[in-house]
C-alpha cells in the first residue's frame, strides 16, 4: 500500500495535498498468451501489486510528473507531448496524449507515481502506470469514460506513444479485473465475464516465480511473432487467427515455422475456453493440465520461453504443482504454478535449489492472489 508514500511525495513537491490517489494493478495472465492480438481469448487476474498516483490539477496547462521510485521529476507543456519520446514519463505523458487525441480536454496537473509491480518481469508494470494515470485524469477532468474505453485509451498510449505494438490484455486486466476472479475476455468484441478464481477456498495457491531473467530482444521477438500471425492470416484468407476452425487444413497451407506459430494460437484459444469451463466446474486438476500444456506450446511452437522459465515450470511440476506456465510476453519473466497450499514452500524451495544448481541466480517467489482492478483510493 503506497498511498501514504505518494501523498507525502506529492505534498513535498507541490506544498499542498493531492486532489486524490488512484491505483491500478499489475496482472498475471492465467492462460491465453499471444492470443489477444489475434482476436482471441485471455484469462488474466489482477495482482495485489499496483502503481499508485497522487494528482491534482494545475492552472498553467502544464504537466509535472514525479517518480518516487526513480527520484526524478519531468515537466512538459502541450508542445512536448511527442509520440516516441523516450523515458519513464512516456507512460504518463502518453495517457495525456491519448486522451487529447480522442478529443478529451485534459487540464494540466501535478502527478506523483510510485509502484510495487516488479519491472520487466512480464507482470504489466507499464500498463499499471498507464491505467492508474488514466483513472486519475478521467476523474480530475470529469471525463466519465467507461472502464473498457479507459483500457483502450491506455493501450493507445502504449501502442502509439510508447511505441510497443501490444494487444489489450494488460490494460484490460489492470482496469477491469475484480478481486477473487479472473477476467475472461474476448479480444474480438471485448465481451467479458468475471470467472470466480477462489483458489484458496480449494486449498490451493498460485505461486509466482519471478525468474529475474529478462532478455533484451523481447520487443523485436514480440513484433516478429505478431508479424508471423498477420502473415498467416493473409495466407489463409481469414480476418484473424481466431477464425481458423480447421487447424490441420490450415497447417497444410502454411510453411512449417508459421504453421507452428498458428498451432500455438489456435490451441491456446481452445485451452482458454477449456480453462474457463474447468474453473466453472471447480476442476483445478484440469486447469493445471491446461497450464502445463500452454507452456509446452509456448516453448515448442511459439518459441518464446527460455532456460530459466522452462526449468521453473519443470521443477514446479516435478515437485507436485498441478500445473505451471510462463506468463506474459515471454523470453524470461515470471512463471505461475498452481500448487496445493501445504506444498507451496516445498515447491518454491525446489525451484530455488534447481536455479542454484543451474547457476541461474536466486528467483523471487510470492503468492498471486487475485485482486482488485484500477480504483480511486481517496
Ligand atoms: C504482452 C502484451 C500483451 C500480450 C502478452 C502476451 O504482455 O502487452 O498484449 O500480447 O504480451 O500474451
Amino acid at each position: 500500500m503506497l498511498t501514504p508514500k505518494v501523498i507525502a511525495a506529492f505534498s513535498a513537491l507541490t506544498g499542498h495535498d493531492p486532489a486524490g490517489v488512484w491505483a491500478a494493478p499489475g496482472r498475471i495472465n492465467l492462460i491465453g498468451e499471444h492470443t489477444d492480438y489475434n482476436d482471441g481469448f485471455v484469462l488474466p487476474f489482477a495482482l495485489p501489486q499496483a502503481a499508485y498516483v497522487a494528482a491534482a490539477p494545475r492552472t498553467d496547462g502544464r504537466w509535472r510528473f514525479r517518480s518516487v521510485d526513480l527520484d526524478e521529476t519531468v515537466e512538459l507543456g502541450q508542445d512536448e507531448l511527442v509520440p516516441g519520446s523516450p523515458g519513464w514519463h512516456s507512460y504518463l505523458a502518453g495517457v495525456v496524449w491519448a486522451l487529447r487525441q480522442a478529443g478529451h480536454t485534459v487540464a494540466g496537473a501535478d502527478v506523483v507515481l510510485a509502484s510495487d509491480v516488479p519491472l520487466g518481469a512480464g507482470l504489466s508494470s507499464s500498463a499499471a502506470i498507464e491505467c492508474a494515470v488514466l483513472a486519475a485524469f478521467a476523474d480530475l477532468n470529469g471525463l466519465g469514460i467507461e472502464p473498457l474505453d479507459r483500457a483502450k485509451l491506455a493501450r493507445t498510449a502504449e501502442n502509439a506513444y510508447v511505441g510497443a505494438p501490444t494487444g489489450l490484455l494488460d490494460q484490460a486486466a489492470s482496469t477491469l479485473c475484480i478481486a477473487d476472479h479472473a477476467l475472461f475476455l474476448d479480444c474480438r468484441d471485448f465481451a467479458s465475464r468475471q470467472v470466480p478464481l477462489a483458489v484458496t477456498g480449494a486449498g490451493l495457491e498460485i505461486l509466482v516465480v519471478d525468474t529475474r531473467t529478462r532478455h533484451s530482444h523481447v520487443d523485436g521477438e514480440y513484433a516478429a511473432r505478431r508479424a508471423s500471425c498477420e502473415e498467416a492470416s493473409r495466407i489463409l484468407g481469414v480476418p484473424a487467427l481466431r477464425d481458423v476452425t480447421d487447424l490441420d487444413a490450415a497447417l497444410a497451407h502454411l510453411p512449417e515455422l508459421i504453421g507452428r506459430r498458428v498451432r500455438h494460437v489456435v490451441t491456446e484459444n481452445a485451452r482458454v475456453l477449456e480453462s474457463v469451463a474447468a474453473l466453472d466446474a471447480g476442476d483445478y486438476a484440469r486447469l493445471g493440465e491446461l497450464m502445463t500444456a500452454s507452456h509446452a506450446s509456448m516453448r515448442d511452437d511459439y518459441e518464446i520461453t527460455e532456460t530459466s522459465v522452462d526449468l521453473a515450470v519443470a521443477t514446479a511440476c516435478d515437485a507436485g504443482a498441478l500445473g505451471a506456465r510462463m506468463t506474459g510476453g515471454g523470453f524470461g519473466g515470471c512463471v505461475l504454478a498452481l500448487v496445493r497450499a501445504e506444498q507451496v514452500d516445498a515447491v518454491a524451495a525446489s525451484v530455488t535449489a534447481a536455479f542454484a544448481e543451474a547457476s541461474l541466480g536466486v528467483p523471487v517467489t510470492f503468492l498471486g492472489r487475485p485482486s482488485a482492478g484500477a480504483r480511486r483510493l481517496s
